[in-house]
């Protein structure tokens, strides 16, 4: 989406050989055009799959999900992060390691808000482990519901999470897909 990726060339900030700040558009402050537009995007990507539910995970995730879930009128969910372990009978709960964060984290989702009969599009921001989006996954189907696809605002190429959700047999739509930092610059694939 060259909407997307003339905006990371021109606020985004390289912070190093693997990481990426866009807390100006993102991440902290968000840009609802872009938003709005990426949302729109998403929407067309899985036109025709009768997508019936978005999944997220907080926080990033949520603004783009939303625009998601507006273009393709269908509720949004977005998994809330625990620090502890949660198991109650009305919860689908998975533990998620974050390798940026060098932390793990329990998400969940209240039983209510996923159905077998689900067809579920998971969206979030940055595809780097795919840690995020595997756990997402994971209580997809332990809802027994299905996952239609997998979309990404920005996916770092470089990094195993795109593989790893590809092989899984996952269909993934990344916005802005990343093949390397080079001296401050974002190279695009
Ligand atoms: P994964 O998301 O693919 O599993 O990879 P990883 O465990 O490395 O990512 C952990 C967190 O770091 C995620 O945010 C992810 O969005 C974020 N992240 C990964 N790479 C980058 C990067 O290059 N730039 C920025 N800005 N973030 C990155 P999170 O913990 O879910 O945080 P948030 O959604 O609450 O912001």
């Amino acid at each position: 989406m060259e909407l997307l990726k003339t905006k990371i060339q021109t606020d985004g900030q390289v912070l190093n050989d693997s990481l990426l700040k866009v807390d100006s558009f993102l991440n902290h402050q968000l840009d609802p055009q872009l938003m709005f537009k990426m949302g729109q995007e998403f929407a067309k990507r899985f036109q025709g799959e009768a997508i019936t539910k978005v999944v997220t995970i907080e926080a990033s995730g949520i603004a783009v999900a939303v625009m998601t879930g507006l273009a393709l009128n269908v509720p949004v969910v977005f998994a809330r992060k625990k620090k502890s372990v949660v198991t109650t009978d009305d919860l689908y709960c998975t533990r998620v390691y974050s390798f940026t964060k060098k932390e793990s984290n329990d998400i969940i989702v209240d039983r209510r808000f996923l159905h077998a009969s689900d067809k579920v599009l998971i969206i979030d921001d940055f595809l780097a482990n795919g840690e995020a989006a595997l756990g997402l996954a994971n209580i997809v189907h332990q809802a027994g519901a299905s996952v239609t696809g997998i979309g990404i605002v920005i996916e770092k190429s470089f990094q195993p999470g795109a593989g790893k959700l590809k092989q899984a047999g996952y269909r993934v739509e990344s916005l802005a897909k990343i093949a390397s930092f080079s001296n401050g610059k974002v190279n695009f694939l």
